[in-house]
């Protein structure tokens, strides 16, 4: 896809971070972009901030309420007709140990981060295939590669990602829906002060490592990049990301070398 005038995306948790920043290039580039996160005002005061805001729709989605998901689905192509690129992005961290963490926090994040993907990808897919083309972004993360401090479930449910579009990708090729998965390292957004603690209130801290991170902006240019050049998989970040390969290659090194990282 390398035009990108007049394409409909479709953007989960583009209220903020990551999601605003992929929003505000595609509509910078020509596309129609549909807005989506649980806050209506947020959104609506993010739409006035994007280079072309006729070129928008604001439609509040809650990824834990499977329920909107077909609704939600059917306004957009009641107003649209198409749904060229759906960005899987809304998500939440954690800052808990495992051992202190009750299960119902691990739920509550698997659903928004894994199951609010798919259900959503699962409603879109009936339209993308009536298409000629279309494409599914999904912003994993680093820790979608491997475990780290304080991030069990959040780690779990961005491995579940993997699994799940990569058979997606494969399933789909025949109708021309490409699935591109996203592995961000640290980005400055609002995501540590957002993430759940262990009693289920948010962390509340803008965490050194990600003050330390790349911008949004840059993470968005990547995203779209890799998009445009028909790309599996990206990794946006700064040297954390030379973490992945280390994984892979010398594991027992990685090990040696991430246990020695601070968790924030
Ligand atoms: N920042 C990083 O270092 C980093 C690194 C790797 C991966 N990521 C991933 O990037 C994605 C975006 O995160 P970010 O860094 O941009 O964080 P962020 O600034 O906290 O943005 C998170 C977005 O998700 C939305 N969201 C949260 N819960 C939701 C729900 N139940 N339903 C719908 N939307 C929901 C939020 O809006 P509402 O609260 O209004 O719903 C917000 O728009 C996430 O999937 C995250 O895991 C981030």
């Amino acid at each position: 896809m390398k035009n990108l005038e007049n394409k409909i995306v479709w953007i989960t948790g583009a209220s903020s971070g990551i999601g605003l920043a992929v929003a505000k290039l595609f509509n910078e580039r020509g596309s129609v972009v549909i807005l989506s996160a649980r806050k209506k005002e947020t959104l609506e005061k993010t739409q006035k901030t994007l280079p072309n805001p006729e070129k928008s729709f604001v439609l509040p989605l809650d990824l834990t309420k499977p329920e909107q998901f077909v609704m939600a689905t059917k306004q957009v192509i009641d107003r649209y007709n198409d749904i060229d690129v759906l960005v899987n992005n809304g998500g939440i961290s954690q800052r808990s140990l495992a051992s202190e963490t009750p299960i119902d926090i691990d739920r509550a994040i698997m659903e928004v981060n894994y199951f609010g993907h798919v259900g959503l990808t699962k409603a879109v897919l009936p339209f993308m295939h009536t298409q000629k083309e279309a494409y599914i972004i999904t912003i994993s993360s680093l820790s979608g590669k491997f475990g780290f401090f304080q991030r069990s479930a959040y780690a779990a449910s961005k491995h579940a990602l993997q699994g799940f579009f990569e058979s997606l990708r494969l399933e789909e090729e025949k109708n021309n829906i490409k699935v591109l998965l996203a592995y961000p390292g640290y980005v400055n957004t609002q995501i540590s002060q957002n993430a759940l603690k262990s009693d289920g209130t948010v962390h509340g801290d803008h965490d050194q490592n990600q003050a330390n991170g790349i911008s949004p902006e840059e993470c968005a240019e990547k995203i779209l990049s890799a998009m445009r050049k028909n790309k599996l998989e990206v990794f946006p970040g700064g040297r954390e990301i030379n973490a992945a390969k280390l994984k892979r290659f010398a594991p027992k090194t990685f090990h040696k070398v991430i246990k020695k990282q601070k968790p924030t």
